[in-house]
């Protein structure tokens, strides 16, 4: 009996790609397929990445390509294709390119990898799962997006290190839309099974949540040329594990809500459980009236960036 490798094709080569491709072969989920339009870009890192295999002791097999052919057989699909943002650009003015995009790249998934479990990653992030779920056809378990695990991180770094404290010790959830009016939700945060509003006295609370918001452009700001990469690569194979490994986890992701929450046909971010169905089982957790108003602000805010869409893409 022939066991073969599970399959992960990355969508887009640029940093959180290539990063990607890293992690999946470190963490021997399987083989990977990098796939970018622009010739020589994967197939040089895929190249780069292989002769790491014998220093890192992994045997997948890494290849770069231009040919969507290369995804058949994919189990999961990571979507990066598209722009970032430069310095004072938010995540929607990426709207207008990046739909093009996400609509050519969806079908060739439809086509050529119509089983895989897909995680978008591209920006503005819930126009863009939306357009992919919907250009697919594919069933909500198995078109989700990438956005609260990488916020919640930024939350909980952000408070170990204003406590001194490792990571590790502190849980906690960012829900919503993944601008800046994203919802860090205060009430689920606790370090070592303690909520942080007995250990950082409320003020200090609201500047840190306002840099959690704000923590994608800060990173923008610094580098100049594009956006984070480290973290959304390390957050989007974290949902690929629990989907392949069928880990049954609770992660925050942006998932297509039919009445959860009171959210009716919107991707919303809120924390889902991911296994080997995809995203299996939405999760509704208690909010304060205050989460409460914040969470409908922020989804204000994407109905509004979905209308948008729908404009540029000539459906409205
Ligand atoms: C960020 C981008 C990747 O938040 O959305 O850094």
């Amino acid at each position: 009996m022939s066991i073969s490798r599970r399959k992960i094709a990355l969508i887009g080569g640029g940093n959180i790609g290539g990063t990607m491709a890293h992690l999946c072969a470190m963490k021997k989920l399987g083989d990977v397929v990098l796939f970018d339009v622009i010739d020589g870009l994967p197939q040089g890192k895929a190249l780069d990445l292989l002769q790491s295999a014998p220093v890192e002791g992994f045997d997948a097999s890494i290849v770069g390509t231009t040919s969507y052919e290369d995804i058949v057989g994919a189990d999961v699909c990571i979507i990066t294709a598209g722009i970032a943002r430069k310095p004072g650009m938010s995540r929607d003015d990426l709207l207008g390119t990046n739909a093009k995009i996400m609509s050519q790249v969806s079908e060739n998934i439809k086509k050529y990898a119509p089983d895989a479990f897909v995680i978008v990653i591209t920006n503005p992030l819930d126009a863009m799962v939306t357009l992919c779920q919907r250009v697919t056809g594919f069933p909500k378990n198995q078109v989700v997006g990438q956005s609260g695990i990488l916020d919640s991180s930024r939350y909980r770094t952000f408070i170990a290190q204003e406590l001194n404290r490792s990571v590790d010790s502190v849980s906690a959830m960012v829900l919503g839309g993944h601008g800046d009016d994203m919802v860090p939700v205060r009430s689920t945060c606790q370090v070592g099974g303690v909520p942080v509003e007995r250990l950082i006295a409320s003020e200090r609370l609201d500047e840190i949540e306002q840099r959690v918001r704000m923590a994608g452009g800060e990173i923008v700001a610094l580098l100049k040329t594009g956006s984070a990469f480290y973290a959304p690569a390390s957050a989007a194979v974290r949902m690929a594990e629990a989907y392949l490994l069928d880990k049954k986890e609770v992660l925050p992701c942006a998932a297509l809500l039919e009445g959860e929450y009171g959210v009716q046909g919107y991707y919303f971010c809120v924390p889902v459980l991911i296994g080997a169905g995809g995203v299996e089982q939405v999760i509704e957790i208690d909010l304060s009236a205050g989460e409460k108003a914040q969470f409908d602000e922020s989804l204000s805010h994407v109905e509004e960036i979905v209308g948008a869409m729908d404009r540029v893409l000539g459906q409205a």
